[in-house]
This record gives C-alpha cells, structure tokens and sequence, in this order.
C-alpha cells in the first residue's frame, strides 16, 4: 500500500486499535494526523512513529467536544488543506443493566461514540468535496449488530454509525467519497483489558470468549488496521456502505441453545 502524499486523519490515536491504525498509515508513507485527548499516549505515538522514520502531526482534542473538534480542523486545514481519509475510531465501552441506565451516561456515551463521528465527518466532508474524492472509515462494533447485553447506549451509538455511515455512502459517492463501516469483535486492547477486568476471574473470562469466537483467540489491532488500510485504499475503490465485521468469525454464527 502507498499512501505518500495522503493525508490520513485519526482519532484516538493513543493507544489500542487507534495507535495501530496511526503506525500503519505511517508505515505506508502516509502524513497522518492524529486527534487524542490525552496528551501522554499522544506523545507516545507520536514518539514511537516520527522514530520509526514516519510522518505523524499531534493534535490534542477530545473529539465529543466540538469546539475541540473546530480547533483541530482549523489547524489542519491551515497546514494541510486538505484531508485524504479519515478514520473515526474514538469509543468509549460501557456496561450496565438497562434499568440503571441515566439520563447522563446516555448522553455521554451519545456524544463519544456517536455525535464526535458526525463532528468529525461535517469538518472533513466539505474538503472531500472540493478536492472530488475521499475515503472515510467509521469504527462501530459487532456490538451494532448483536449484543452482550448490558450495553444499551453503546449499541445505539454502534448501530447509529452504521445507519450513518449508509447515508453518507448514498450522499456522498456522486464526488467519488467512499464511506464505510468496521465491526470489530473481541480485540486485545486495553478497552478489552477493562471489560475483561470486571470479571472476578478476568483469566477464565478471556478463555470462554476465545472459545466463543471461531478463530478460538482474540484479534490483534493490527489485524483491525490491515483492514482499514485496505478499505481506505484504491484496491478497494468500488467498496462503499459496507458494515464489515473483523471478529474471527463471531458474527457467523448462530448461538448455540
Ligand atoms: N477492543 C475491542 O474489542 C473493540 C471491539 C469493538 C469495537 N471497538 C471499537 O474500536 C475503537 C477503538 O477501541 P480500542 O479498544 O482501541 O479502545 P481503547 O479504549 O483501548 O483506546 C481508545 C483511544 O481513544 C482515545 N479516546 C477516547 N475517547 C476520546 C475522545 N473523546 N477524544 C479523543 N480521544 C479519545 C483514548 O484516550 C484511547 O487512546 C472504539 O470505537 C471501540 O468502540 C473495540
């Protein structure tokens, strides 16, 4: 893949899934920019990938804020110009019973999952326009498609991203924008490290939901990258309004009764 030239924006570009999506788009030649809000992992990458002989720019930005998201574009847009790609894969997990679900973390899981997705996307779009082509990934999860339970705002705010990310495949390919979906499944990040850690035994959580997946084992960020580099590249230049599950073979299967 060459990407020399392109301008590749990132959000949550820290750690886990973010942090190898920003290395791969490096590694393939390309200038990425990424958006983090927190500034100590922000360094890391950015450490970790200008070392490694990449082109990486640093913005701190918590993207559910929108006066955060205006000032990063704003920069952007004054040393870059334009935008070639954008990944959207900031989220935020989330486990409770439905009935103890609040106003509160409803609007917040919203506004990290869902509403920092379309903050992103109207600043990019415009750009994409003009220069006539552009290709954006959104991270929703299998969790948009089939639930755990207990995850009720973080699965409308996965499935909201999907229901958008079709529409904007339909507005948007008259000016050669391509815009698709990712569902990850059970990937080795530390979101993953949280989820598992609320189990009294964490070890024996993980074995069931290996056991659980096809493949018999986690997926590695770098397997989620891979795909949304290939999505983002020409080989893939008639793929638009997909929802695509990167999980193992999660997703194909019925539950066992
Ligand atoms: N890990 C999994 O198993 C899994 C499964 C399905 C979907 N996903 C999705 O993949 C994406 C990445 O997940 P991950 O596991 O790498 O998460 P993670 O929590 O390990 O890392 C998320 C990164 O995003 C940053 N971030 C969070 N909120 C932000 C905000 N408002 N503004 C800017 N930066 C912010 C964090 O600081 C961190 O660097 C998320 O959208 C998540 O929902 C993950």
């Amino acid at each position: 893949m060459n990407f020399k030239g392109k301008v590749v924006v990132v959000t949550g570009v820290g750690v886990g899934i973010g942090a190898a999506i920003a290395d791969g788009f490096a590694a393939c030649g390309a200038t990425v920019v990424g958006l983090e809000r927190d500034p100590e992992t922000l360094n890391q990458s950015a450490t970790r990938i200008i070392k490694s002989g990449g082109s990486f720019h640093p913005i701190r930005a918590d993207v559910s804020l929108e006066e955060d998201v205006v000032s990063a574009f704003r920069e952007i847009i004054a040393k870059f110009t334009t935008v070639d790609v954008l990944v959207n894969n900031v989220g935020m997990e989330f486990y409770r019973n439905f009935v103890d679900v609040a106003v509160s973390d409803w609007d917040r899981q919203i506004a990290v999952n869902l509403r920092s997705v379309f903050l992103c996307c109207s600043h990019v779009v415009p750009l994409m326009i003009r220069g006539q082509h552009g290709s954006i990934i959104n991270t929703a999860s299998v969790q948009a498609l089939a639930t755990t339970g207990q995850t009720a705002p973080y699965a409308a705010a996965k499935a909201g991203i999907l229901g958008m990310t079709r529409d904007m495949a339909r507005d948007l390919g008259q000016y050669n924008i391509r815009v698709n979906g990712i569902c990850p499944g059970c990937i080795e990040t530390p979101m993953m490290d949280r989820s598992l850690g609320r189990s009294s035994d964490p070890q024996s959580a993980r074995e069931k939901m290996q056991s659980a997946i096809p493949l018999r084992r986690l997926g590695n960020p770098r397997e989620i990258a891979d795909v949304v580099i290939f999505l983002a590249s020409d080989l893939a230049s008639y793929v638009s309004g997909v929802a695509l599950p990167i999980d193992g073979g999660l997703m194909a299967q019925l539950p066992v009764v």
